[in-house]
């Protein structure tokens, strides 16, 4: 079956199509838009045996025939691609050494009281829009700020960078086509510049953030200067966008179900953490894992074999919708994340992955949503969306996704 994810309507509701390829076995070889092939990985169980399963292998393969990195933005590029998640074991092993131990649970969890006043200041700044008569976009003014602000502090970013630092990344994750002609390539560069000038700074005066104590222990972890600076490339990039379409898919999610609002505001301390897990499955904020590459044939049952060299994408969203693990699967039910009276609750999702490359952040995203929404949602504010659910554009592409706009107004008194 052919996949064109640049087709809006795919783009929009892929359900029905990775519904159509789940229903032919383990693993089905689709065609990309490019004339390429790459088998998809849509069911639940088997989307956690390839992530699980050391066959199938993260390192990006060598691109046979092609030139060298020569520009410059090329070279940033590819210096800041040399990161964990394009590893394997051993090397996988020591990069994550390390990170687990910056985004250990009481290192992220001292981070709450700023989360909770950087949240704030934007909600303070909405409110005043909004009051004022506006329709504001809550991802351009919630969803999209809040993460690189608080990935900004994770990384101990002067507040005085932060600005042109959330421009360079949302232009690096940017379709080339999609921006002036050498502003993608432009900001490559300018990242790779400032990363550079933050591990020397964080070298000579480190400070009590997670990026310098990473840098304190790079040395005796063997962790070289290359290394390094593609980790904080990672870190800034891996949490941002991913965290921008949780809190923009919630807030979405919300607003078309009002009687889920009503009951997050009644039990708070229950609630907001299900509205949080219900979008991560229901509204999978990374579409696909990272791509794979068979490392030999695998034999995935059911006839399906994988051969070596090939191409393997998890679909993590269709994977959450797998009726065979979530019953109802399509309905958006936060309650599923609720302990019955038996103690039972649905199937642990899989959109922060599985396996060796399971997310490391997943404790400061559930954290940042489960902070924001109630300030944003729990308020007098009577919050309304001001356009038709299904004419909001999503992001093209398999890797990420959410609502590029959520706008809002305020019901008038
Ligand atoms: C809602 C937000 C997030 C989602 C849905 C998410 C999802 C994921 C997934 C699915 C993976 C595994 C990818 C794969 O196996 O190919 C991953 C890996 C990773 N995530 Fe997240 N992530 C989120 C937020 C964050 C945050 C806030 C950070 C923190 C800086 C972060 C840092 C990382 C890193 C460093 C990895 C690579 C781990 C490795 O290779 O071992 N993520 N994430």
């Amino acid at each position: 079956m052919r996949l064109d994810p640049a087709d809006p309507a795919f783009s929009h509701d892929p359900y029905p199509y990775y519904g159509r390829l789940r229903d032919q076995g383990p693993a089905a070889r689709v065609e990309l838009a490019n004339g390429t092939h790459a088998w998809l990985v849509t069911g639940y169980e088997h989307s956690r045996a390839v992530l699980a399963d050391p066959r199938f292998s993260n390192v990006p393969p060598q691109r046979a025939g092609r030139p060298k990195p020569s520009s410059p933005a090329q070279r940033a590029r590819a210096c800041l691609a040399q990161h964990m998640l394009n590893t394997d074991a051993p090397d996988h092993t020591r990069l994550r050494r390390l990170t687990a131990a910056a985004f250990a649970p009481p290192r992220v969890d001292a981070l709450r009281p700023r989360i909770e006043q950087l949240a704030a200041g934007l909600v303070t700044e909405l409110t005043g829009r909004l009051t004022a008569g506006e329709t504001v976009d809550l991802v351009d003014g919630f969803a999209f700020p809040l993460p690189i602000l608080v990935i900004s502090e994770v990384l101990g970013v002067p507040e005085a960078d932060r600005e042109a630092l959330r421009e360079w990344t949302y232009r690096v994750g940017s379709p080339a086509d999609a921006l002036p002609q050498g502003a993608v390539d432009e900001a490559w560069v300018l990242l790779h510049t400032y990363v550079t000038s933050l591990i020397a700074e964080k070298r000579k005066t480190p400070g009590e953030d997670v990026f310098s104590a990473l840098v304190r222990s790079s040395a005796e972890d063997g962790l070289d200067d290359g290394e390094l600076l593609a980790m904080a490339f990672l870190l800034l990039f891996a949490g941002y966008e991913t965290t921008m379409n949780l809190l923009a898919s919630a807030s979405l999610r919300l607003l078309t179900h009002p009687g889920e609002l009503t009951a997050a505001r009644r039990d708070p301390d229950a609630r907001w953490a299900a509205v949080v897990e219900e979008t991560l499955r229901y509204d999978s904020p990374l579409e696909g894992a990272t791509w794979r590459r068979a490392a030999e044939t695998v034999d995935l049952g059911d006839g399906v074999e994988v051969p070596a060299g090939d191409s393997v994408l998890v679909v993590l969203a269709a994977a959450n919708r797998d009726p065979a693990h979530f019953p109802d699967p399509d309905e958006f039910r936060p309650t599923r994340y609720l302990a019955a009276a038996d103690g039972k609750r649905a199937a642990p999702h899989a959109a922060f992955g599985h396996g060796p490359h399971f997310c490391v952040g997943s404790r400061l995203a559930r954290m940042e949503a489960a902070i924001a929404l109630p300030l944003l949602f729990d308020t007098p504010l009577d919050l309304r969306l001001a356009a038709d659910p299904m004419d909001l554009p999503y992001r093209p592409g398999l890797l990420v996704r959410g609502p590029r706009r959520v706008p809002v107004t305020i019901q008038a008194t």
